[in-house]
């Protein structure tokens, strides 16, 4: 039975691009004949996060967020890293037969410095720490958003070099799945969506706020009757990749941009289209999340379970490592 994991950090609200990239395959993926673990990467927040009460409610955030957008505690393990510190026990395994050479090649480091976080070797052994989340569960398959595609490489290295290092079969290779839309997610001003960024769109928004956020989405200065490229703008690539490009809306408004209607076509209409999609789309999942916020002990007992459930799989993992490198017997 195929294992799937995969987790998000919990440094803020989560947006579209999160759930375009990632959350979205998570949903997809709770089927019979799939063993899923999702989890809440709280340690790897702890790499650039500074404030206990943000950190706290981020985590809860994160898991409502999980069960609003569909993710089902009956079906999937839902968790947060730090109640598995077994964890971080696997970290410094793996660490011991890391090659510094492995993560000076990290292109997320050197994008978070050039962000303006400030270096620490947290930030620095991230993918050690990510490769250890992976590898606890022995995950097959890890759905995430392209960035994320040389943290599963490393990760690959890394069972490698362990299995190699102490003669053992403790770990398999894990393979990373994009979205079926692998495109990355534009955010209102065009550049990649991200938390960094401040340009995120926030599908749990109210609706005065999420339409006035559509509305100010950058796009060019062409007219009502101009001709539009749909491939360059970012509302219509947002609504393409929220509601996929076979979908009649997105047909639709694909026609418009290139041959504007008797009457015109502008990009006000254009971002309406995309509003009444958002409402559509995320209809089911802002209802869930109503209850949810009123209902704090679902998330709790959620967690609770969670933890025991994975904590049980990801301490054999590490009892076996242990025991490959002479730890224990
Ligand atoms: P992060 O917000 O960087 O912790 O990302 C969590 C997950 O969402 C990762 O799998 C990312 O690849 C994915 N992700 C983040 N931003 C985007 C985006 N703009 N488009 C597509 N996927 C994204
Ligand atoms: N690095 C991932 C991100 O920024 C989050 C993450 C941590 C993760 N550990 C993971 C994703 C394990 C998949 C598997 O999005």
């Amino acid at each position: 039975m195929p294992r799937i994991l995969s987790g998000v950090q919990p440094t803020g609200q989560l947006h579209l691009g999160n759930w375009a990239g990632a959350i979205r395959q998570f949903v997809e993926l709770q089927q019979p004949g799939n063993e899923v673990f999702v989890f809440v990467a709280s340690y790897h927040a702890l790499t650039t996060l500074r404030d206990p009460a943000v950190l706290r409610d981020n985590c809860r955030q994160v898991v409502t967020d999980y069960l609003a957008f569909g993710l089902d505690p009956a079906r999937t393990t839902i968790y947060l890293q730090h109640d598995v510190p077994e964890v971080t026990e696997l970290h410094w395994l793996l660490s011991c037969v890391c090659p510094n050479h492995l993560m000076d090649k990290a292109v997320s480091y050197k994008d978070k410095l050039n962000k303006g976080l400030s270096a620490n070797i947290g930030l620095y052994c991230y993918p050690i720490l990510q490769a250890a989340d992976i590898l606890g569960p022995q995950a097959d398959i890890v759905p995430v958003g392209r960035d994320q595609v040389q943290h599963i490489e490393i990760t690959r290295d890394l069972a490698g070099m362990f299995n190699h290092a102490f003669s053992c079969e403790v770990f398999r290779q894990p393979a990373y799945r994009l979205s079926a839309t692998a495109e990355v997610l534009p955010g209102v001003d065009g550049e990649k969506m991200s938390k960094s960024y401040g340009n995120t769109i926030d599908p749990f928004q109210d609706e005065k706020a999420l339409r006035k956020r559509v509305m100010g989405i950058k796009t060019d200065s062409k007219g009502m009757d101009d001709a539009k490229d749909p491939a360059t703008c970012p509302v219509f690539r947002i609504a393409k990749g929220v509601a996929g490009a076979d979908d009649p809306r997105i047909i639709d408004l694909e026609r418009k941009y290139r041959e504007p209607p008797a009457g015109g076509f502008g990009y006000g209409h254009a971002k309406q289209a995309l509003f009444e999609i958002l409402l559509d789309v995320f209809a089911e999942s802002r209802r869930r999340r109503a209850e949810l916020m009123a209902d704090p002990g679902a998330v709790d007992a959620c967690l609770r379970d969670g933890a025991q459930r994975a904590r049980a799989v990801i301490s054999q993992t590490v009892a076996a490592a242990r025991a490959a490198t002479g730890l224990s017997a």
